[in-house]
């Protein structure tokens, strides 16, 4: 895909997000069209949210939420893997390879490279956005640029 075409499809996911959520509140059946919307325009491997939950002892950890593609992880914790590290940093964490990124947990054998988005509520990061790809170099500033946009949605 070139950078044009790239640009081309996101910016009609951005339109069909915004209509496929508009009217709706609740937060599991708008993450659940999010993921298969993403996942079916883009081609991706693996597209899915984890949603911080309170665990055991008001510990918080990333719990499995809606996804499109094989099987995950259920947990992750504060700090661990690319998911966690995004929920640390607060920030969209892209990564090229994934063999490169120290304590990057792998669901799958598959999976080459990945792009994590935060979700706010407020200032609370509530969730996360992984989506993973089958190749090397698949995200760059225009999938963390868009994506940002698309998972303000959810609020
Ligand atoms: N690779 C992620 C774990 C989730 S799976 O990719 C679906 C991570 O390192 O946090």
């Amino acid at each position: 895909m070139t950078d044009l075409e790239k640009e081309q499809k996101y910016s009609q996911l951005v339109k069909e997000a915004t209509a496929l959520l508009d009217g709706e509140s609740d937060p599991i059946a708008n993450m659940a069209n999010l993921t298969a919307l993403i996942h079916e325009t883009m081609g991706f491997w693996w597209t899915g949210f984890y949603i911080v939950r309170d665990c055991k002892d008001g510990v918080e950890q990333l719990v499995l939420g809606p996804f499109q593609g094989p099987i995950a992880c259920t947990r992750i914790a504060f700090g661990r893997g690319v998911c966690g590290t995004s929920w640390q940093r607060r920030e969209t964490v892209v990564v090229p390879d994934v063999e490169k990124f120290p304590g990057h947990i792998a669901c799958s054998s598959e999976s080459r490279s990945e792009i994590v988005v935060p979700v706010f509520n407020g200032d609370k990061v509530s969730a996360v956005l992984d989506i993973d790809s089958r190749y090397l170099n698949t995200f760059d500033e225009t999938d963390a640029r868009y994506l940002e946009q698309i998972v303000k949605l959810l609020n």
